[in-house]
């Protein structure tokens, strides 16, 4: 499982990949996380009107493809994911936003590696197929992130697929599922106790925390970066629970939560994380 794969702790995870160097939740910020030496990927997925499951974080299409451009989209605003077909979103530019909005201004900056500018302006929705393809090709391990489908409330169907395309893949060994929807993770646990979860909070820790993480059936637990401290770490440790903090960009703040004990950290800056962890040693 997952944790076969990432036995100790310490691990750099990409964040939607490599998403300062690329458009994050691609395949080329997929493949960029590995060449860049992440340890892990974390990537977010979604439903499309038609039941597909997609790589995608917002609940709309604006920030991250090129659909307020597209005329034959025009009368379909906000734009929600759900609301598309997957041929749809297939046809929509995921890529080249990027390089226009230069979110990290690592486009200005020169940053970005030879070759991949006009990489990224091919990049499309990835279907969660093609993700898990990946991971599974490159044995690269993958935190799957299941987004709260909001439109739908109290509906676990979402799970149901996830599981199984995981299965599908081939790559039940390889996937750590998480969610900010815990019901989505009692959903998981009860249909594949097999698959190691992940529960994500933002603001306030659940009370009785480690009785609730317990119950829950996580073998890890995904806080804000401003929620975790060495006393956390250390006590979730003693209860075989490990802690991964996002989103850190912060590089002596990621160094210090990995002194901390932390099993990973989630970045957007793979490669500077990386490299300031290769020259600790
Ligand atoms: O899984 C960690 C992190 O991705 C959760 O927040 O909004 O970036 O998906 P978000
Ligand atoms: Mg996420």
């Amino acid at each position: 499982m997952f944790f076969d794969h990432l036995p100790g702790a310490g691990y750099v995870c990409a964040h939607r990949g490599a998403r300062s160097l690329t458009p994050e939740n691609t395949l080329l910020a997929a493949q960029l996380s590995l060449d860049l030496g992440a340890d892990f990927w974390e990537m977010d997925v979604r439903m499309t009107a038609d039941g597909a499951l997609v790589v995608f974080h917002d609940d709309t299409l604006s920030r991250t493809t090129d659909v307020t451009a597209r005329a034959e989209f025009a009368h379909r605003a906000p734009w929600a994911v759900h609301d598309f077909s997957l041929e749809e979103l297939r046809r929509l530019d995921a890529g080249s936003w990027f390089l226009s909005a230069d979110p990290y201004g690592t486009v200005a900056n020169g940053d970005l590696l030879p070759g991949t500018a006009e990489r990224i302006r091919g990049q499309r929705i990835p279907t969660l197929g093609e993700a898990l393809a990946f991971t599974r090709r490159h044995a690269l391990p993958m935190n799957l992130e299941i987004k709260d489908q909001k439109q739908a409330p109290g509906d676990t169907a979402i799970v149901e697929a996830v599981l199984r395309q995981i299965r599908e893949a081939d790559a039940d060994g390889l996937v750590l599922v998480s969610s900010f929807n815990h019901d989505y993770l009692k959903a998981m646990h009860r249909l594949a106790p097999d698959i190691p979860l992940a529960a994500l909070v933002g603001r306030r820790h659940p009370e009785d925390l480690v009785e609730y993480l317990t119950k829950l059936g996580v073998a890890a637990y995904h806080p804000d970066k401003d929620m975790v401290d060495v006393e956390l770490v250390g006590r979730l440790a003693g209860h075989g629970v490990r802690v991964t903090p996002y989103t850190v960009n912060d590089m002596d703040r990621a160094v210090s939560l990995i002194d901390a004990g932390c099993f990973g950290i989630i970045t957007d800056f793979t490669h500077t994380l990386r490299q300031r962890l290769i020259r600790r040693v």
